[in-house]
């Protein structure tokens, strides 16, 4: 299945839909609630900054899908192409099977606040956004 590009408006758009821009005061509380939900929802097969049952997610805003290079992905993830950004990590937060069918990630979050929460500690992880 092919992810396919979006203009950068949109998804800078996307990303302030999330309610993920940087500049904006309430981002420090926003960053620190998203963390807290990493670490319960994600925490179990994640980290920041090493691969354990997932991929590690330091930079994965931005980076192309099934990329940290010493991980071993599915075949399903790594028929994947594109790169991921806010808009894209809140489809498949909601569905991974849906994004990639036979993904190894059998994870979903199905509150949009939670989800746009966890995306925004992920872009707080990765490099800035170029708009
Ligand atoms: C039960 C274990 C598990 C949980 C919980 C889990 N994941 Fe995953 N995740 C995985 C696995 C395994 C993969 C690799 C999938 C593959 O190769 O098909 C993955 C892959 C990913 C990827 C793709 C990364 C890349 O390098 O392309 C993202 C993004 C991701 N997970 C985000 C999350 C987030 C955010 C959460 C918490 C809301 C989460 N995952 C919870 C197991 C999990």
């Amino acid at each position: 299945m092919e992810l396919r590009p979006l203009p950068t408006c949109l998804t800078a758009m996307a990303i302030a839909a999330l309610g993920l821009a940087i500049a904006s005061p309430s981002f420090a509380a926003d960053v620190s609630a998203g963390k807290a939900l990493y670490e319960a929802k994600c925490g179990g097969c994640h980290s920041v900054d090493a691969n354990r049952v997932g991929p590690l997610h330091r930079g994965v805003v931005g980076r192309k899908v099934a990329s940290v290079p010493d991980y071993d992905y599915s075949p399903a993830l790594k028929g994947v192409t594109g790169t991921w950004n806010a808009e894209r990590l809140d489809t498949w937060l909601q569905n991974p099977q849906a994004v990639a069918p036979g993904t190894k990630m059998y994870f979903s979050v199905d509150d949009p606040a939670d989800r746009a929460a966890i995306i925004g500690y992920l872009v707080s992880v990765s490099a800035p956004v170029k708009r």
